[in-house]
């Protein structure tokens, strides 16, 4: 991979599509979605946590233990080489460390991370997010340090996105902006897209078409790179050249 000198701020927003070519599940769209197998309603919402809070561990616990027989992909790996020649930061929604054990040293998680646990009480109190090491399962009557029930320190669906403002701002400051493997079918995730100043080059790299989550024809703007994360980056890594980057 060679690019010039002129070092870029690159913003890259990630999806489950990324992980894919890891062998991790998206969640939408394929016939092997999460989303398909799974009730997210029961699984991935507070509501459930609070109804069967050992069914939400469980599953929680197994994508935890998954996460130790699979590798990050080539497009993670080149992601991480990126950053030699550009300040590369990556606004994920995945929940995985992928991007962390590719070599990635800028990677905010929007929906939070499973190798870590919260307080069921206080979930954003620094004091009470901690690692834990992904063959710990985490046990009905497993406390945080303020007592509470431990849980995944994960966004489940109708809870507050905290790192939300954080990423505006980092792609409102972004010279090119890249949105790699998402459906932007979830908000306040698929928003994020409005926050690149009109003027940068935006690129879109999925293998399937996607729809604009606007409908106002936004996307318009981005170039779409219909390939896998792999492949696309490639092409995108290609293209800074050509952009003088
Ligand atoms: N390379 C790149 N993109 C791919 C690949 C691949 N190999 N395979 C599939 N995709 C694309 C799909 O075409 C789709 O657009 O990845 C996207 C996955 O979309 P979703 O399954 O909806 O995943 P995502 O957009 O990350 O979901 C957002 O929803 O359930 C919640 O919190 C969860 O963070 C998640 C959020």
């Amino acid at each position: 991979m060679q690019t010039s000198t002129l070092r870029q701020k690159i913003v890259v927003l990630t999806g489950a599509g990324i992980s894919k070519e890891s062998g991790l599940d998206t969640f939408r769209g394929a016939d092997d979605a999460l989303w398909h197998k799974f009730d997210w309603k029961r699984l991935a919402s507070v509501g459930g946590f609070y109804e069967d809070p050992e069914a939400v561990l469980e599953f929680y616990n197994e994508r935890r233990k998954q996460l130790l027989s699979v590798e990050p992909n080539h497009a993670h790996k080149l992601l991480a080489a990126l950053e030699q020649w550009h300040d590369v930061t990556i606004i994920t929604q995945n929940i995985d460390n992928l991007h962390e054990r590719a070599g990635s040293s800028h990677v905010l998680h929007l929906h939070g991370e499973l190798t870590k646990v919260t307080s069921s009480d206080n979930r954003n109190d620094p004091k009470c997010i901690k690692e834990l090491p992904l063959d710990m399962p985490i046990k009905l009557g497993d406390k945080a340090v303020d007592g509470s029930q431990l849980r995944p320190h994960i966004v489940w669906f109708g809870e507050f996105v905290t790192e939300y403002q954080t990423a505006a701002e980092i792609i409102k400051d972004a010279d090119i902006f890249v949105v790699i493997g998402t459906s932007l079918t979830v908000t306040p995730a698929s928003e994020l897209i409005r926050y690149p100043h009109r003027s940068v080059p935006k690129f879109l790299i999925d293998p399937n078409p996607i729809s604009d989550p606007y409908n106002d024809g936004y996307l318009g703007q981005f170039e779409h790179i219909r390939q896998s994360a792999s492949l696309g980056l490639e092409i995108f890594v290609d293209s800074l050249l050509e952009l003088q980057y």
